[in-house]
């Protein structure tokens, strides 16, 4: 459930991101720990935070299609295409950065992702933030470089924190995030479209959308710290398996936290000390995940043992952050 906006603690957000803080903001993917991004202190402060490499790139939010020109320069026509069927929404585009876009959140590069979130307390502050000028928002997930990202408030308080004790000023409570996972990449610097990460916005919807192939990047695609083998991993070593039932005897030795369709938790041995049911549905499952596997990784197992779930389009951003988990 997601609770109605409060334009208070909307106004206090604002406030924070003027004076170069950093406020937590709920988004339809995961929470965001977001700096005003024109402002390179508060963009430094957000990879203190993290603890994050500051050549890795940073998306972003804006209010919309009306803001991309001032973010972007050399926009082709896919970027409006994706953004009316798309935006407010789970997918970030990748474009050539306009020249005021600072190193501080392209890491460098000649390149700068957009996103245009859809949860209504993001949409709020974005757009009380942006004014007339197309101010933006720089956001990555608000969790520690590494760990998994937060979909709810509770999992950032207990990650990074609120201040005093904490790193961030301020946490907007915005309830549960509906998608779960990060949100989609698309690449259109490059001749051909490409995906650099999975997310709600499959492959199918991108290709219907463009009328041509979107492959997966390559090696010379822009960096993704999401790329990053061992990204969105618990501290409990997780381990992936084709069937439960006939993987859990190799297992009989060690306390399991363990996620799998209900049919093969029935007769749960006495190791297995936390068990979630897994969805079958996509969407369900990847709201679901980061949640679980917070919840699984705090059963303080020996290891997190996870049945594969199902293969095809829509199950690729799931696929893609439990291969991450276990790597
Ligand atoms: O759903 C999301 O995208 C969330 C919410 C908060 O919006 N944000 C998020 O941010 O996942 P972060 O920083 O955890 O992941 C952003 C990814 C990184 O892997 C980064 O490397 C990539 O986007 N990225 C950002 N700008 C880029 C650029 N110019 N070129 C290539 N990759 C870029
Ligand atoms: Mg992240």
């Amino acid at each position: 459930m997601i609770p109605p906006v409060d334009e208070r603690a909307i106004r206090a957000a604002v406030d924070v991101l003027e004076c170069s803080g950093l406020v937590a903001m709920p988004t339809e993917t995961v929470y965001g720990l977001a700096g005003n991004a024109d402002d390179e202190k508060a963009v430094k402060k957000i990879f203190e935070a993290k603890k994050r490499p500051t050549t890795h790139p940073l998306i972003v939010h804006i209010t919309g299609e009306e803001a991309l020109d001032h973010w972007a320069v050399n926009i082709p026509q896919s970027a409006y295409v994706l953004a009316r069927l798309f935006w407010p929404g789970p997918l970030t585009m990748i474009l050539e950065k306009a020249d005021h876009v600072g190193d501080w959140i392209t890491g460098g590069q000649n390149t700068v992702g957009l996103r245009c979130p859809s949860h209504p307390w993001a949409k709020a502050l974005i757009k009380a933030f942006a004014g007339k000028h197309h101010r933006g928002i720089a956001a990555p997930s608000a969790n520690t470089f590494g760990r998994i990202s937060p979909t709810c408030a509770q999992h950032v308080r207990d990650d990074l924190g609120e201040k005093p004790k904490g790193k961030v000023d301020l946490i907007l409570d915005g309830g549960d995030c509906d998608v779960g996972v990060e949100s989609t990449i698309i690449n259109l610097t490059g001749e051909h479209p490409e995906i650099l990460r999975h997310g709600a916005i499959t492959r199918h919807m991108l290709e219907e959308a463009l009328g041509c192939p979107v492959p997966d990047g390559g090696k010379d695609s822009p960096r993704v710290s999401g790329s990053l083998k061992s990204h969105y991993a618990p501290v409990t070593k997780v381990v992936l398996v084709d069937d439960l039932v006939g993987a859990l005897p190799q297992f009989q030795d060690k306390k399991l936290a363990v996620m799998a369709p209900a049919q093969k938790l029935q007769k749960t041995p006495a190791n297995v000390i936390k068990w979630f049911a897994a969805e079958a549905d996509p969407a369900q499952y990847m709201h679901a995940l980061y949640a679980r596997l917070h919840e699984l990784d705090a059963a303080k197992a020996d290891l997190i043992v996870i049945e594969r779930p199902a293969q095809g389009d829509r199950w690729d951003a799931v696929q893609d952050r439990l291969t991450r988990a276990a790597a």
